[in-house]
């Protein structure tokens, strides 16, 4: 069955090669990216590459929460909605940079919260449609623990522990939302260490081709079986993540300092 998925961060690295492999398989691909020009360019680089004419491109900075309500307005106008949304955009700060008018930490917003919004907001599209199957991608070196007085605006900055807890809240959001909404498919995963610019920015290179982090994310995509939800995953195998991410009042506490902090009116 050919399906219709939504990849955020499809413009390098792990996205753009996941979107290159789901496009093969005949899906029809909604690449995001935030720079416009270039991700037109790898829209019509892979129309060509895979003779799949339907794959679309979207443009959104994840800093901004309207561009990420513009990103769902498109989706709608359109008639994109997904069947499955990957939440893949990532990023690894070696500075502390703030961002939005409430001054969110980028880390913190890039690689959780705006996946947060973007799945609050299309969610309860998706299931109008009966689609239910959300991925959002983590890391194996998530943090053990997270402070969450101290994520949005964090005193003393550390790149990788920024990192580490932004991972750990894609992990404590997806049993968050398995829990509340037990129909939806939501899973997290490890996708590899693959050299892409984000594992050279944070540690200095090294890892496998991008290939193999495609492979998790097509697993986790499309391979899971029904009812497999709330799950985290390391090379296609179900995997435990630290205690903290099984922590049920951590969860609530993060999905309520999310709700606080995305815009009001929704
Ligand atoms: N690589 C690894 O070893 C590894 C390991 C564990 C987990 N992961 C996770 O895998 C995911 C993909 O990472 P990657 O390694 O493939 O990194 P990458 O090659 O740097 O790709 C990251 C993607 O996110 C996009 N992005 C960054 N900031 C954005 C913003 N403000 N708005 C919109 N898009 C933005 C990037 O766009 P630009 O190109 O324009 O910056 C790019 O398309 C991330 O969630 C990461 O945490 C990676």
């Amino acid at each position: 069955m050919k399906r219709t998925i939504l990849i955020t961060g499809a413009t390098d690295g792990i996205g753009k090669q996941t979107a290159f492999r789901l496009a093969q398989l005949g899906n029809r691909v909604i690449m995001h990216g935030r720079n416009a020009e270039l991700g037109k360019e790898w829209r019509d680089a892979l129309r060509k590459a895979t003779s799949n004419k339907n794959i679309e491109y979207i443009n959104a900075d994840l800093t901004s929460f309207s561009d990420i309500e513009g990103l769902v307005e498109i989706i709608v106008n359109k008639k994109l909605v997904p069947d499955i949304l990957i939440n893949n955009a990532g990023v690894f700060q070696t500075n502390l940079e703030l961002v939005t008018e409430h001054e969110i930490e980028k880390t913190f917003m890039i690689n959780y919260l705006a996946s947060f919004y973007l799945t609050y907001l299309l969610v309860p599209i998706m299931e109008e449609h009966n689609k239910q199957t959300i991925v959002n991608v983590s890391s194996m070196i998530h943090a053990s623990n997270i402070n969450l007085s101290d994520v949005v605006k964090p005193t003393n900055f550390s790149g990788s522990r920024a990192y580490g807890e932004s991972k750990l809240c894609n992990i404590l959001f997806t049993k968050k939302m398995a829990r509340e909404q037990p129909h939806l498919k939501i899973n997290a995963v490890h996708p590899g260490v693959i050299d892409t610019k984000l594992l050279r920015s944070g540690w200095g290179g090294g890892g496998s081709d991008v290939n193999a982090g495609a492979d998790q994310l097509v697993f986790a995509a499309l391979e899971l079986p029904d009812g497999t939800t709330g799950k985290y995953f390391e090379y296609s195998n179900e995997a435990q993540p630290a205690e903290a991410a099984n922590d049920i009042i951590l969860q609530d506490e993060l999905y309520d300092l999310s709700m606080k902090l995305i815009p009001q009116s929704s």
